[in-house]
C-alpha cells in the first residue's frame, strides 16, 4: 500500500489548473458505444476510473487511440460483443452506464454489477436505472452475479418514465439508451448536474437529439444512427471545490483555472460564509483566506444545491471554524464514515443519521489515517494539509480514482506532501 506524508501547517499559494470532469468521462466514454465512427474526445482526466474504462472499452473491441495526454480517439463501429469484461468492471461504479449505451446499440447487455465507493447504506441500489429499462421494453434480471439485460423486441422503444429519485446516474443511463430508441423517451424528475448537461451536448454533437438537460424534464428523440465528431469535456467541479477547499483550510490564496465559475457557486457561498474571499473570473477562481473561519451549516443536495461530493472536503474546513456547524447529508444514507479517522486528528464530530454535530477546534494534529472513499480521502488530504505535525493517508487509491496528479498539484502551490512506498508494499503492488 503506498502512502501519502504531508507535513502540514503550509498555507496554500500560487496556482492549479483543474482537470477535466470524472463524473462526464465516465459517462461520456461509454457513450462512444452508440456511436458509428470516430469520436475524439478532449479534456479527459488521468485518474484510474477513467483508464478502466478505456480499457474495458478495448475488451469490447474498441479501437482507441491515445492522441496526447488528455486526448483519445475511440472508434466503435465494429463492436459486435455486448458482454462487459467481469475483473474490470467491478472495480468502477459507472461500469452501470456500459448497460445503457450496449442496451442502446444492440438491444442487450451483459454487465458485472457496479463496484466503487459504497456509502449507500444499502449498497448503491440501480432500481431507477432498471426501472427506466424495463418501461423501455427491456427485461432485465441478474443471474450468475451479472446483470443480463434485454431488449424485447430487439430493440428499445421510447417512452416517459418518472423517476422516484432524483439520480445522476439513471437520468445519464436512461440518456444513453434512449437515445437511438425508437421514438421518443421523456425523463421526469431528472437530475440537473453539470455533467448531465455534457453528456447531452456530447450525444447531440454526435448526432442525437436531447433537449432539456440541465432541467428537469428531459426529451430524448431517437435517431437511428450517430456519427463521429470531437467533443472537450467540462473542467471538473469538484476537483474544483477540493482546490477551493484546500486553501479554505490552510489559508493562503490560490487562483483555480480552467473552471466554469457558474458550477462552483453553491461551493463558494459556503466558503464565504466560513470566511474565505472568493473572486470569479472567466474561466477561474480565486480564493482567498487570511482570517479565522466561522461556523456555518451545510446540507448537500442534487445540483444546484451543494454537492454530496463535497461535503467531507467542507467538514474538514468546519472542524478548523470557531463555533458548532451543523452538516446535514441530503443523498446519500451513509457518508459519512471518514468521522473516525477526523476524530484521530483531534476533530469534535457526532454523528447522528445524516446529521454531523461539528466543533470547531483550534487546530487539527497530525495522525496515520485511512481513506474509506474518494472524497473522504480528499478531505483527509485537506485536514493533513491545515494540521500540525505529520499526516500519513492510506488507501489512497481511492483518492486516485477522481484526482488527476493530487501530489504534483499540491506541491506545486506549496504543499509538503509526497507519495512514500514500503519495500513489502511495492512488492506485492507488483504482484497484485
Ligand atoms: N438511488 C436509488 N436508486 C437508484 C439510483 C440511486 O435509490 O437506482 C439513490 C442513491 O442510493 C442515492 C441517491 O439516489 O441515495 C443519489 O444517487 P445517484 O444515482 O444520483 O448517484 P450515482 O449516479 O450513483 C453519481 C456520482 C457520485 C455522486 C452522486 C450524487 C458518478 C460515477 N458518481 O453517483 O459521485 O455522489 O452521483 O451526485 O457519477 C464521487 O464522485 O465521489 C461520487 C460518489
Amino acid at each position: 500500500m503506498t502512502k501519502y506524508v504531508i507535513h502540514g501547517g503550509k498555507p496554500l499559494y500560487g496556482a492549479v489548473e483543474i482537470s477535466g470532469a470524472k463524473n462526464a468521462a465516465v459517462a461520456i466514454l461509454p457513450a462512444a458505444l452508440l456511436v458509428n465512427g470516430v469520436c475524439r474526445i478532449e479534456n479527459i482526466p488521468q485518474i484510474s476510473d477513467v483508464t478502466l474504462i478505456l480499457n474495458i472499452l478495448q475488451e469490447l473491441g474498441a479501437d482507441v487511440k491515445t492522441i496526447n495526454r488528455t486526448t483519445v480517439e475511440i472508434d466503435c463501429s465494429h463492436i459486435r460483443n455486448a458482454r462487459v469484461p467481469d475483473a474490470l468492471a467491478r472495480k468502477i461504479r459507472a461500469s452501470y452506464y456500459l448497460i445503457g449505451a450496449l442496451l442502446g446499440r444492440f438491444g442487450s447487455a451483459e454487465v458485472p454489477p457496479p463496484g466503487g465507493c459504497d456509502f449507500g447504506g444499502r449498497g448503491r441500489p440501480i432500481d431507477q436505472h432498471i426501472k427506466g429499462f424495463t418501461a423501455m421494453g427491456a427485461d432485465v434480471d441478474v443471474n450468475g452475479g451479472i446483470i443480463h439485460a434485454v431488449a424485447r423486441s430487439g430493440h428499445l422503444m421510447g417512452t416517459t418514465v418518472y423517476m422516484d429519485i432524483v439520480s445522476v446516474g439513471a437520468t445519464m443511463n436512461l440518456m444513453l439508451a434512449g437515445t437511438l430508441a425508437e421514438g421518443t423517451t421523456i425523463i421526469e424528475n431528472a437530475a440537473k448536474e453539470p455533467h448531465i448537461v455534457d453528456l447531452a451536448n456530447f450525444l447531440n454533437s454526435m448526432g442525437a437529439s436531447i433537449m432539456g438537460a440541465g432541467t428537469d424534464v428531459i426529451k430524448i428523440r431517437g435517431v437511428s444512427r450517430l456519427s463521429g465528431g470531437s467533443y472537450s469535456i467540462i473542467p471538473d467541479q469538484i476537483e474544483a471545490g477540493t482546490y477551493m477547499a484546500a486553501v479554505t483550510a490552510t489559508g493562503g490564496e490560490l487562483l483555480i483555472k480552467n473552471v466554469i465559475p457558474k458550477h462552483l457557486e453553491c461551493i463558494a457561498a459556503k466558503i464565504a460564509e466560513m470566511g474565505a474571499e472568493v473572486e470569479e473570473m472567466d474561466d477561474a477562481v480565486l480564493v482567498r483566506r487570511t482570517g479565522k473561519l466561522t461556523r456555518t451549516n451545510v446540507k448537500t443536495l442534487p445540483y444546484p444545491g451543494f454537492p454530496t461530493d463535497m461535503q467531507p472536503q467542507v467538514a474538514a474546513c468546519l472542524c478548523l471554524a470557531e463555533g458548532t456547524s451543523v452538516l446535514t447529508e441530503g443523498v446519500w444514507d451513509n457518508r459519512y464514515r471518514y468521522v473516525d479517522e477526523f476524530r484521530r486528528m483531534g476533530a469534535q464530530i457526532q454523528v447522528d443519521g445524516k446529521v454531523a454535530i461539528i466543533e470547531g477546534v483550534p487546530y487539527l494534529t497530525g495522525a496515520s489515517v485511512e481513506a474509506p472513499d474518494l472524497r473522504a480521502g480528499a478531505a483527509l488530504v485537506i485536514a493533513g494539509l491545515a494540521a500540525h505535525g505529520t499526516t500519513e493517508v492510506s488507501q489512497i487509491r481511492f483518492i486516485e480514482r477522481g484526482y488527476e496528479d493530487i501530489v504534483r498539484k499540491l506541491s506545486g502551490i506549496g504543499a509538503d506532501i509526497r507519495v512514500v512506498v514500503t519495500p513489502d508494499e511495492a512488492k506485492s503492488a507488483q504482484v497484485g
